[in-house]
């Protein structure tokens, strides 16, 4: 536990730093990335199971995000783009423009881990020049999508920035409650097409896999015009 800048006491009561490890061996991990959470109120201030298990993808496929230019959306507590950055990605992270708390949590993170990454308020489907400025090659959303009223918004965003990077790839992590319908529907509505689709209990480490339940699935995206292979596994 630790304390924190506010000075409030319940604060202080809620605010935790996770350390989260990665590597083949785990007593003896690669690396370690510390997160400061807080159960205080904020979705965006705790480490959600979608985002253990996109950077653990992150992780095992290093060696596409070294020296790879990243942008993670609704990024929260960070966890993946921080692991982007630990093997050599330029990483910015982002989340609602209109949570300064959530912001703030990314650059105190950051400093905690000895990372250099911009950070950046980009809401959903709002644009302004720091959003036309980004061409990721990879673009990560851990647990993004679960406010359908949010989808078209979020969409609208991926799809820019999809564009405005030809090549570049959407990873995202998602709880899968309706069966292959959701994604389906918004790789048609949005001109993309989902390049790999994986069962995160297919690539978990088991002793982080005993950690999580539900139907937690990865999905790799890229705009339709671009690809030519679906890769679907479970
Ligand atoms: C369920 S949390 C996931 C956080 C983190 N990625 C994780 O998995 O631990 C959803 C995140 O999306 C952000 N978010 C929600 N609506 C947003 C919007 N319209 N624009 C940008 N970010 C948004 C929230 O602030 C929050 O950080």
């Amino acid at each position: 536990m630790e304390g924190n800048s506010s000075g409030d006491p319940a604060d202080q009561l809620m605010t935790t730093i996770s350390r989260h490890h990665f590597g083949d061996d785990s007593d003896r991990p690669a690396i370690s990335i510390s997160v400061v959470e807080n159960m205080k109120e904020d979705y965006g201030l705790f480490v959600w199971p979608c985002s253990i298990v996109l950077a653990e993808y992150v992780w095992q496929q290093r060696l596409r995000f070294s020296g790879a230019t990243v942008v993670e959306l609704g990024a929260g507590t960070s966890l993946p783009g921080l692991v982007a950055a630990k093997v050599g990605a330029d990483v910015t992270l982002t989340d609602d423009a209109n949570k300064l708390e959530v912001l703030d949590n990314m650059r105190r993170v950051c400093h905690l881990n000895k990372l250099k990454c911009n950070i950046l308020g980009l809401t959903w489907g709002v644009w302004d020049a720091s959003t036309f400025s980004l061409c990721p090659k990879i673009i990560l959303g851990a647990d993004v999508l679960y406010d359908t009223s949010a989808f078209d918004d979020l969409f609208a965003t991926v799809t820019f920035l999809l564009q405005n990077s030809p090549g570049s790839v959407f990873i995202t992590t998602y709880h899968n409650r309706s069966g292959h319908h959701l994604i389906e529907f918004l790789m048609v509505k949005w001109g993309l097409k989902c390049v790999k689709l994986l069962d995160s209990f297919s690539f978990m480490p088991s002793f982080k896999a005993s950690g999580l339940s539900g139907n937690l699935l990865l999905a790799e995206i890229s705009l339709s015009s671009e690809v030519t292979k679906t890769t679907i596994s479970h």
